[in-house]
């Protein structure tokens, strides 16, 4: 049973596309199963830098396939954005790349309804969200009337649909501008533009559940590559501050159509603290010299919308709850080395919400917006640990703030990373 799972067990960008890169080259096939182009994975190579959105960081090898699959929200002139990218800087993209006609595509009204919505400010905290039209084309598949998939592209009645809808989407969208200003979408340009993106993606337009059924019974190496994290889960994370998909471990089966029976292994992937970007509570956030640090030695900037990130220690009450919620086997810590410098590291063992000991992650975003962080203090470490490739060579209180969250957690920690490149990476 060949299936391994990347799953990011914080609030996104935990590193997931460096460890999916490590893992490519021990297997046939990367999958991209929900999200968009909200995501934003970075693998460093040779040098280079990759910032990958939508296709799946196996792409940078040739020799593995690269699937996106019915779960995915497809924005086209993203992904051909991204693929003419990868082409100028000599990344062969042709028949190792996937995409599923059962995708939901994103449209110019997706993504003016994601902006107006934010900008709307009814009160109460934004989502914040990264404007990709992300949350308004789950919305749209879900409710089915006005959606259209990959495969509807290629079909006699596309040009009525995209009439029909856009008459819809223009009343919809006067209603919830207000007094905001926004343009009308004119059906007959968005006809041709998706004309045109639908001809360029048609060598990659496959039934892709079929693909990793095959795959999977011929025994072949499939990696499922999670965005964002499990704490954006539509489901079960900090909602409504959360993405519009399922992004623990639970919606791999759905995202992908390929049963849990295939996942032999699930790796969860957390930073060393905490990040978030965009609203909701986070109550380890340090807004203060720490967070500072964290940031900017982490360079936490968004890669897909360079806002700062909100920064904090690691919280092991969110991280065990995503940890059980998306059954993983074994832990990646990554970005270990922003850690160094500090005199006193700090991990959130437990909440007091309202007086009372907790170590339940809360299901209301309210209890979750009260809980005081309880910590646990560890002594840090002032050596640079970027060129350390083995857990030995670590000092000895950076090799206890690892075992520490091992405990903590209740799995091994099996890789730790040390810096952006491939290269930095300790396999314990
Ligand atoms: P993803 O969305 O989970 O793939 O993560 P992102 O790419 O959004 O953010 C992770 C950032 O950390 C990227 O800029 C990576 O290049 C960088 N990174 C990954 N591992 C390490 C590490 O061990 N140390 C440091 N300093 N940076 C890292
Ligand atoms: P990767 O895969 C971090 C956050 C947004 C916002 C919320 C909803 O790189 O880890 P959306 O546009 O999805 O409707 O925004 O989710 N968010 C992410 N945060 N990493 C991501 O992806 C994210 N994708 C969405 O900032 O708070
Ligand atoms: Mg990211």
């Amino acid at each position: 049973m060949p299936g391994t799972c990347v799953i990011g067990l914080q609030w996104g960008d935990e590193a997931k596309g460096k460890i999916v890169d490590l893992l490519t080259e021990r297997h046939d096939v990367v999958v991209r199963y929900q999200g968009g182009a909200n995501a934003g994975h970075t693998v460093v190579t040779g040098g280079q830098t990759y910032k990958l959105s939508l296709l799946p960081s196996g792409i940078l090898r040739t020799s593995v396939h690269s699937v996106i699959t019915g779960g995915v929200v497809l924005n086209p002139p993203s992904i051909l954005g991204e693929i003419d990218g990868l082409r100028e800087r000599g990344v062969n993209v042709g028949g190792n790349l996937l995409m599923s006609d059962r995708a939901h595509v994103i449209f110019p009204w997706h993504l003016e309804e994601d902006r107006l919505i934010e900008t709307r400010k009814t009160g109460g905290e934004a989502i914040g969200t990264t404007q990709r039209g992300i949350g308004p084309c789950y919305k749209d598949k879900v409710g089915r009337t006005f959606a259209l998939r990959l495969g509807d592209l290629y079909r006699r009645g596309f040009r009525d649909r995209v009439r029909d809808i856009v008459d819809e989407k223009n009343q919809f969208l006067a209603l919830i501008a207000g007094k905001n200003p926004f343009t009308p979408i004119d059906a007959t340009q968005v006809y041709d533009q998706y004309q045109g993106y639908a001809e360029r993606l048609k060598p990659h337009v496959a039934d892709t559940t079929s693909f990793l059924l095959d795959a999977l019974e011929a025994n072949k190496r499939v990696l499922f590559e999670g965005a964002q994290g499990a704490l954006l889960d539509v489901d079960h994370g900090t909602y409504p501050y959360v993405t519009s998909s399922n992004s623990s471990g639970v919606g791999i089966p759905s995202g992908s159509g390929v049963p849990g029976r295939y996942m032999n292994k699930i790796m969860g992937v957390v930073k060393a603290y905490s990040t978030r970007v965009g609203g909701g509570p986070f109550p380890t956030e340090q807004d203060n010299p720490i967070g500072h640090h964290l940031r900017e030695r982490g360079n936490e900037y968004g890669t897909v919308t360079r806002r700062p990130r909100r920064c904090g220690w690691f919280d092991a009450v969110a991280t065990r709850y995503t940890a059980r919620l998306s059954g993983a086997d074994t832990i990646c810590v990554m970005l270990l080395d922003v850690l160094s410098g500090l005199d006193t590291l700090q991990i959130c063992t437990a909440y007091e919400i309202d007086g009372q000991r907790v170590n339940v992650f809360p299901s209301h975003v309210d209890d979750l917006r009260r809980a005081k962080a309880v910590y646990e203090s560890l002594p840090g470490w002032k050596e640079e640990i970027t060129a350390v490739r083995k857990l030995a060579d670590l000092p000895a209180n950076a090799r206890k703030y690892l075992d520490r969250i091992g405990e903590i957690l209740g799995r091994p920690v099996e890789i730790v990373s040390v810096g952006p490149d491939r290269e930095q990476t300790i396999l314990s």
